[in-house]
């Protein structure tokens, strides 16, 4: 697209650090750009950071989130929190992100996660930066994390839960980013969840290279399947996937202050 065109879509949630596109990852950057996709490139530990904001600083239509995933929370100390900082202000970083809990693989120490995940809240709200937060098996402790560190804006990546939660984590001010999964054929109480969502609350995603949406699932992932996502919010709540694309466009844009599409 040519360079002072808008994006249709942000994928807010993709991981094109990934060693699965060092292969081919101009292509699929180019892929999602021709369908006229943006993309927020999340890191996972300090390094997976730092190449995510060398990704935003090449390509218009690419912004960075920078934090330490919860699985490897254990690699979180003063020195990353102080790397992490030092790469929110090099511009194009839009969040602190991909941060949370993890107690379904328990790849760090409970106790550990938590330390990280409150730090690293601190540390948005430090920054004016929303953040990106991931929970799995962890939601009554995500719960009272955010209760008591509220983080200034967010958005709960790759929303699962029922419509009771989804109305604790929009109490909270959150956003949901919605996934692949939802395409998914086991995932009915999603599907009935978001069919009920406000539709201003809602973000897409990809977490690419993971969570491919039917009708790729099992192959890799990659940000232009965000457009699945879209469809399957339209079809559940009766109305255009331009519709959807639109609104969850204005939704990122807002949420991530993007300045291209304001
Ligand atoms: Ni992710």
């Amino acid at each position: 697209m040519a360079p002072t065109e808008k994006p249709e879509l942000i994928d807010t949630h993709a991981h094109l650090d990934s060693s699965d596109y060092d292969h081919d990852r101009a292509v699929v950057i180019a892929r999602a750009f021709a369908a006229r996709i943006g993309v927020i490139t999340v890191g996972v530990d300090l390094p997976s950071s730092e190449a995510a904001v060398q990704l935003a600083h090449r390509h218009r239509l690419i912004w960075a989130g920078v934090g330490v995933h919860p699985h490897d929370a254990k690699t979180f100390d003063e020195k990353v929190e102080q790397g992490l900082r030092e790469l929110a202000r090099e511009g194009k970083v839009v969040a602190v992100g991909e941060i949370g809990l993890d107690y379904y693989r328990d790849l760090s120490p409970r106790a550990v996660q938590r330390e990280a995940l409150i730090a690293q809240i601190e540390l948005a709200n430090e920054l004016g930066l929303p953040v990106i937060i991931h929970n799995r098996e962890s939601t009554a402790n995500m719960l009272a994390i955010l209760r008591n560190h509220r983080p200034q804006r967010g958005v709960i990546h790759s929303f699962l839960g029922d419509a009771a939660l989804a109305r604790e984590f929009l109490a909270l001010g959150l956003y949901l980013g919605i996934g692949g999964p939802l395409t998914f054929a086991k995932n009915d109480v999603l599907r009935q969840t978001v069919t009920g969502l406000p539709l201003e609350r809602i973000l897409v995603e990809t977490d690419s290279p993971y969570l491919t949406p039917v009708p790729y699932r099992g192959k890799r992932n990659e940000p232009a399947y965000v457009r699945y996502v879209v469809a399957e919010i339209a079809r559940l709540k009766g109305i255009t996937p331009e519709e959807v694309a639109a609104a969850t466009t204005k939704n990122a844009c807002h949420l991530f202050s993007l300045s291209p599409v304001a």
